[in-house]
């Protein structure tokens, strides 16, 4: 196998459909050999899974919910992502710190000068390569969701919860635009493999 290591993010509203692209991503990283290791946030590490219990089922406030988050994402960045990518692997995580960003300051307020001195101090010299971000209107991505009606907190939240969320994410890529790729996720599944596999071409070719 080929040494690649990068840090792959993926990001976008509930439904978005970033676990349906995993599939698409694995594909990629098998015919190209290349040794990969999926995870995600909250969670990835033991800790980390229990925390995402308690972030996504009980009710908190929004500051410390941003402090949860990140006390998750110290243990993953030490036990699972920079250890992956120092043995050499690519570290594809579904969700990441743009998600405290577009949740807990443009979902619900925190100041985003908090979040960053919570950034500076957890991440290091950490950043993601590629950020694809799945973009879609509010009142898709949420009728996708209520297919199950098993919904966690962030999913009961009103759509306008969910609009500030969107528009957040937006404006984070437009502040990175060499780190993002947006990924137009109201279209037809195979466009969007595509385009998934055009993204991963221009970080890996
Ligand atoms: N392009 C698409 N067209 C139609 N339906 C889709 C598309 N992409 C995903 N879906 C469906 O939408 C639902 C949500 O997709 P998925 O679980 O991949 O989203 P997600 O971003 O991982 O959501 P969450 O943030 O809740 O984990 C699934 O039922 C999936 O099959
Ligand atoms: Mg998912």
């Amino acid at each position: 196998m080929k040494s690649k290591a990068k840090f792959l993010t993926l990001e976008g509203v509930d439904g978005a459909g970033k676990s349906t692209c995993i599939k698409f991503i694995k594909k990629y990283f098998l015919g190209k050999n290349f040794n990969y290791v999926f995870t995600r946030e909250p969670g990835g590490t033991l800790l980390g899974e229990k925390l995402r219990e308690i972030l996504l089922h009980d009710k908190m406030e929004p500051e410390t919910e941003t402090l949860l988050m990140f006390s998750a994402r110290n243990e993953h960045i030490h036990q699972i992502i920079k250890p992956n990518l120092k043995a050499g692997l690519i570290v594809v995580s579904d969700r990441f710190t743009d998600a405290t960003f577009a949740y807990q300051s443009g979902g619900k307020y925190v100041q985003k000068e908090k979040i960053n001195i919570l950034k500076n101090w957890v991440h290091e010299d950490l950043k993601p390569d590629l950020t694809l971000l799945f973009d879609l209107p509010v009142d898709v991505s949420l009728s996708r969701l209520n297919s199950d009606g098993n919904l966690d907190k962030f999913e009961k939240e009103a759509a306008d919860f969910h609009t500030r969320i969107r528009e957040s994410y937006l404006t984070l890529a437009k502040s990175e635009p060499k780190r993002f790729e947006i990924i137009n996720s109201n279209q037809n599944i195979n466009i969007i493999e595509k385009e998934v596999y055009l993204a991963l071409d221009k970080l890996f070719l």
